[in-house]
């Protein structure tokens, strides 16, 4: 099938709005032409609901770009994601954009579209649109979140971008703009795939609750990875926590603070230190030949696993820890996210302001 598009099935998953309202914007595009859409978060979503699609529809994916790749979210559920003989696909992320004096300034993608594509040819989609979308960065784990006139600015330039792409893929083009970006997207590609893994065990695990924390819940109910637990009377990121950013950009209170990442710093120091004197301990029964490569193999995969034992024990006990005022202080005083000037980020008012409200994830589709 090829040909101007019949019906339009959107999927998306979104930490803080971005590519949820790039998938909107798609959407309305569609819209503008009677082409039946339906727009459904990834994350709300029951996939034994999804059934085999008729040959005309054409599908998409809009996901964030988290480590130069799709977030496992995303990722896992393209890869259960039914086989299909020959529907159209087309694969967007939103990255991390700036802007600089009066230059855009793209994110970096990695394979957060090359992976998807081939999963999705390999069960038989044809892949006929690839495009990046360079929305404000919502990261501010690592930096403060950007200024609402430059956000605003930011997202008509972007949507304007986006209603180009749907356009052209609406009338049946293929456009494959993310080609330009690919020998940078390989030089970082090993990185993504550490992340891929390492992720969720490390970046995503510097969240804590300040002492502003009411205990009101609005992160707990409106994590789009239901990730957020109360341990203690107070949130605990558990381990399917996308470090998505909801919360902490969310938080009324400004109560989600981040370490930077330099407690995942301290708990390695501590693992390396245990791992080490562990070796040597086991190394006064056992004689571990160095230089026979499955033992080498075999003692790599036994200290990869043994770290993280160590990490997933090491974070229960700092959550408890946490609890401690001098402890709490320790990470509070000593983290930027406190600082007014760290600010949180939020889409553009302007733009989104015709949208639904972006609402805990109940799974409701939206058909514009
Ligand atoms: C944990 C994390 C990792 C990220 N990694 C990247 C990245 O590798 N490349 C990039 O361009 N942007 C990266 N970003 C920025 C987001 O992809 C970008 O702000 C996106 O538009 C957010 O979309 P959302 O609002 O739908 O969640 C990252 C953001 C987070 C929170």
């Amino acid at each position: 099938m090829s040909g101007k598009v019949r019906q339009l099935i959107l999927y998306y998953f979104s930490g803080t709005g971005n590519a949820r309202n790039v998938a909107s914007w798609f959407a309305q595009e569609a819209e503008s032409r009677s082409i039946p859409t339906e727009l459904s978060d990834i994350a709300a979503i029951d996939r034994k609901h999804i059934k085999p699609f008729p040959p005309e529809a054409l599908i998409g994916f809009v996901s964030p770009t988290h480590g130069f790749n799709y977030p496992p979210v995303s990722m896992y559920f393209i890869f259960r994601f039914p086989r299909s003989r020959g529907n159209r696909v087309f694969l967007m992320n939103t990255r991390a954009g700036l802007k600089l004096s009066k230059w855009f300034v793209p994110g970096l993608s990695g394979i957060a579209l090359w992976l998807p594509a081939i999963v999705l040819l390999l069960k038989g989609y044809r892949i006929v649109g690839l495009r990046s979308i360079d929305l404000p960065s919502n990261w501010i784990s690592f930096h403060p979140g950007v200024k609402e006139k430059v956000v605003e600015s930011i997202y008509g330039h972007c949507k304007k971008i986006t209603q180009i792409f749907a356009s052209k893929i609406l009338d049946g083009k293929k456009v494959y703009t993310a080609f330009r970006d690919i020998i940078q997207d390989l030089l970082v590609s090993p990185i993504s795939i550490g992340y891929f893994f390492m992720g969720r065990f490390m970046l995503a695990k510097t969240f804590y609750a300040n002492e502003n924390c009411d205990n009101c819940e609005l992160c707990i109910n409106n994590c789009p990875m239901k990730a957020i637990l109360t341990v203690d009377k107070r949130p605990f990121w558990s381990y399917r926590c996308e470090s998505c950013m909801r919360c902490m950009n969310s938080c009324p209170k400004r109560a989600i603070e981040t370490s930077h990442g330099y407690i995942i710093g301290i708990m390695l120091l501590i693992n390396m230190v245990i791992l080490n004197l562990f070796w040597k301990w086991v190394e006064t029964f056992i004689n571990i030949p160095q230089n026979n490569g499955w033992v080498w193999v075999l003692i790599t995969f036994i200290r990869w696993g043994l770290t993280f034992i160590l990490l997933v024990v090491f974070y229960r006990i700092y959550h408890y820890l946490l609890r401690i005022p001098l402890i709490r202080d320790l990470f509070y005083y000593t983290s930027l996210t406190r600082f007014r000037f760290w600010r949180r980020y939020k889409p553009s008012k302007k733009m989104i302001s015709q949208l639904p409200e972006l609402t805990p994830s109940d799974g409701k589709m939206f058909s514009p």
